[in-house]
């Protein structure tokens, strides 16, 4: 065991397009955020395991609430590391703004694995880190689809399609080799929990199944045409993918005056593409810019046209 401070950090994420058709088995691009973090601290103690995390007003013992995400993430790590938990306090700060669908849960879940896993004396793989933080996920949005954990763990652009359950096992994701694409992240300052848009998606695919089954081929059909552009750096033609997989989104009902107005915004100024980003309902939306002046004029198109920040 660790006898001094052990830090852990994991990255952000944004979904390039393919978000919520993801949770239906069709294809999605998620790239990490490398500079926006969170951040776990693991220090030594003398009595119980304390998780503390003040952004989150989350400040409580392991043994006496044991349900919380991250409570269940903690007790998972030291099973898969086979050991009891240790004595010491957990810290948990993060950058990245939580409910703005930059993959703040995750990130978070990620952060606390790799510290926990360091403190005992082991460096957790990317798909052991990705494994557990699914866990605490599937506490907080009910039934994600895996992507923002894996795109965490791994922090490199991924192409993945969930398994569902007649396909058995394999992993859902192949890592992209592709040069970033420049883009403006605009947040709205409007949030709606993940849990609540995927839940609304759900009851809309069981009330019309052939209707949002035809929505999420669609959707499909754009990420695969996005995938295509971006490993030949085709930034026009990803853009145009993006433009209609927002729109698809609207048919879904998960955007909301704000992203539209933001993503019109974008559009107008000569964004290649602009689309909302993660579940949905406020958070945050994308921009493609040409080039990194063109970002500079989007960024104040996005604040002139109502972003309450701009990334
Ligand atoms: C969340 O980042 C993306 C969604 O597709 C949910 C999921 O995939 O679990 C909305």
């Amino acid at each position: 065991m660790a006898a001094t401070p052990t830090v852990r950090t994991a990255c952000a994420k944004v979904i390039l397009c393919g978000e919520h058709a993801v949770v239906y088995g069709r294809p999605a691009i998620a790239l990490p955020l490398a500079r926006l973090r969170s951040r776990a601290i693991l220090t030594p103690g003398v009595a119980t395991f304390h998780i503390s995390a003040p952004d989150i007003r989350a400040e409580f013992d392991l043994t006496a609430d044991a349900t919380r995400p991250l409570a269940v993430l903690a007790r998972l790590t030291f099973e898969l590391l086979g050991t009891a938990p240790v004595a010491g306090t957990l810290t948990v700060n993060s950058d990245i703004p939580p409910s703005s669908h930059l993959g703040s849960s995750a990130s978070v879940a990620v952060a606390c694995a790799r510290a926990i896993a360091a403190f005992c004396g082991r460096e957790l793989s990317a798909a052991e880190a990705g494994s557990l933080a699914y866990e605490a996920e599937k506490i907080y949005h009910g039934s994600p689809s895996g992507i923002d954990n894996t795109v965490i763990a791994y922090e490199q652009p991924v192409w993945f399609v969930k398994k569902q359950p007649a396909q058995g096992e394999g992993s859902p994701m192949t890592l992209l080799d592709v040069q970033a694409p420049t883009l403006v992240i605009g947040d709205t300052g409007v949030s709606t929990p993940t849990r609540v848009t995927v839940g609304d998606v759900r009851r809309g695919w069981e009330a019309q199944p052939a209707r949002y089954e035809r929505l999420f081929d669609e959707i499909g059909a754009a990420v695969t045409a996005a995938r295509g552009a971006l490993q030949a750096g085709d930034w026009p033609a990803l853009g145009a993918h993006m433009n209609a997989n927002h729109a698809l989104l609207q048919q879904l009902g998960v955007s909301c005056r704000e992203l539209d107005r933001l993503c019109a915004a974008a559009q107008q100024a000569g964004a290649l593409g602009a689309k909302m980003s993660g579940g949905g309902r406020g958070g945050n939306m994308i921009a493609l810019a040409g080039d990194d002046r063109q970002a500079d004029q989007l960024r104040a198109v996005l604040l002139k046209a109502g972003a309450a920040r701009v990334m």
